[in-house]
């Protein structure tokens, strides 16, 4: 499964890829607001970095805006994936792209109806928003397992990228129904790592690692 950050902050991305977990960044207009930068510096920079995938919304509501800043978009940067919303014109905005060989993450989808429309156009990201649906008392995770199903029945090639992610048990079960990406904010990805088990742990060996005789330090006698 790909690890994606959610987030505009360059400093935040530089981080974890030179850990090396880090396989793309999807961004939002409110994501790009929070960093207080014009959008298309903020892409440039994170394009720059080296990330594979860089998802970049328009803002534009009509067909024509949409082609318009997609294209635009596009041309920022190769790695730039096209995010356009789940409304009828955002659906016909997507064809188009892809026709043109604009790759297109189609955003705010919250029914397994909405991610069957998205495949059909050809998106290549589908990016269901697992927590607002549990915000919702409406189980988000139960909408990928759909997704996946649908998606398996009728060999669809568009990869389910599990968005609006809010703790570690959303990319734990997000990779067990087998979505192709999980997007998570910095705070979400680095409790991946942790476990208190592995502090104990380390703690433990290099306390006891103090009770070994060291080697000499001195060169062997001839
Ligand atoms: O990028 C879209 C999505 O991940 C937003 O998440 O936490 O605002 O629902 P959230």
């Amino acid at each position: 499964m790909k690890l994606f950050l959610d987030t505009a902050s360059v400093q935040e991305i530089r981080q974890m890829w030179e850990v090396g977990i880090l396989d793309g960044v999807t961004t939002n207009p409110s994501l790009v607001a929070k960093e207080g930068r014009p959008f298309e510096t903020v892409l440039r920079e994170i394009c720059a970095v080296g990330i594979p995938s860089v998802s970049a919304e328009v803002v534009a509501t009509d067909v024509p805006g949409m082609l318009a800043e997609g294209r635009r978009l596009s041309k920022l940067h190769p790695s730039i994936y096209v995010k356009t919303p789940m409304t009828t014109a955002g659906l016909e905005a997507t064809k188009t792209l892809r026709k043109e060989g604009i790759r297109v993450n189609m955003t705010l989808v919250f029914s397994a109806n909405q991610a069957l429309l998205a495949a059909k156009v050809g998106a290549s990201y589908v990016s269901p928003f697992i927590g607002r649906l549990d915000d919702q008392s409406q189980d988000g995770m139960e909408l990928v397992r759909d997704i996946r199903e649908i998606y398996r029945q009728y060999g669809f090639k568009t990869e389910i990228l599990v968005a609006s992610v809010r703790h570690p048990v959303h990319v734990l079960e997000a990779a067990k129904l087998g979505a192709d990406i999980a997007t998570m904010p910095m705070a979400v990805m680095e409790k991946l790592v942790q476990h208190p088990l592995t502090d104990l742990g380390l703690a433990r060996f290099l306390k006891d690692w103090q009770k070994v005789p060291q080697e000499s330090s001195a060169p062997p006698a001839r």
